[in-house]
């Protein structure tokens, strides 16, 4: 089983050596847990290896994902000069929370975005959020078929290790929205904020990981100018 570093501090060591390469993980968490932090660091350490990334951003404009990485110390625009990264802006299509109704296929708009990875040697692939290309208005039995072909061709036809973050409410147990995302792909990574001592901190977990052992101890982080996310010490 070939691994990669993940580029997040602290994190390769509850894998035994990296996350498995070629296959689809869901980073999850309530708002402002850290999921984009997250996946931009994963990308960046990528570039930082030689490779081309691609971060599909859905819920933010390119260019607050741009200013964002800027102001925790993260320089991103040489490297979409330059190619090794790529921001692929689908936020127009999902304009309105209704896709079904606003005549956009999303099956196209997946298409695009496969293509174009499997075209250009990417072998890092966030995307930011995953849930507006579910149809969670659909039925369920076509949900449940429509994730797993996502999740499917992601991690077949793309030779690329990709990260898909997922939203869960606040206060949540949940580890993702429509709740089979979390079957279909070969990975869960939760990110947390919780209550200690009267304080609130931040915390990382492993919740499955296919082809590799892990520790599922949960160990508080931090975000840190230009280290972005910074694991600390087992709580
Ligand atoms: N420049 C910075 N310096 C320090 N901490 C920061 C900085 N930028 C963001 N953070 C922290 O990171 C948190 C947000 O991280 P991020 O945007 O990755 O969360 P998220 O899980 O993607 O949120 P959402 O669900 O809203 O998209 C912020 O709430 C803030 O506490
Ligand atoms: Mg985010």
């Amino acid at each position: 089983m070939e691994k990669i570093d993940s580029g997040i501090e602290g994190f390769d060591k509850l894998l035994y050596g990296g996350i498995p390469k070629g296959r689809a993980y869901l980073v999850s968490g309530e708002p402002g847990t850290g999921k984009t932090i997250f996946s931009l660091q994963y990308l960046l350490h990528g570039i930082s290896l030689g490779e081309k990334c691609v971060y599909i951003s859905i819920d933010e404009k390119p260019e607050h994902v741009i200013m964002d990485a800027e102001a925790l110390g993260w320089n991103i625009t040489p490297f979409l000069e330059s190619g090794a990264l790529q921001i692929i802006d689908v936020t127009q299509y999902f304009a309105t929370s209704d896709t079904k109704g606003s005549g956009i296929d999303v099956n196209k708009v997946i298409d695009l975005i496969l293509s174009y990875v499997k075209n250009n040697g990417v072998s890092r692939l966030a995307i930011d959020p995953v849930a507006p290309l579910i149809f969670s208005d659909a039925d369920f039995p076509n949900v449940v078929e429509y994730i797993r072909k996502l999740i499917f061709s992601v991690e077949n036809n793309t030779g690329c290790t990709t990260l898909m973050t997922s939203y869960v409410p606040v206060g949540s147990e949940k580890v993702s929205s429509v709740g089979i995302e979390e079957f279909a792909c070969s990975g869960i990574i939760t990110l947390k904020l919780v209550k200690l001592n009267n304080k609130r901190i931040r915390t990382i977990g492993i919740r499955k990981m296919r082809g590799t052992r892990i520790d599922l101890t949960e160990y508080s982080f931090e975000i840190l100018p230009d280290r972005g996310v910074v694991l600390r010490q087992p709580i």
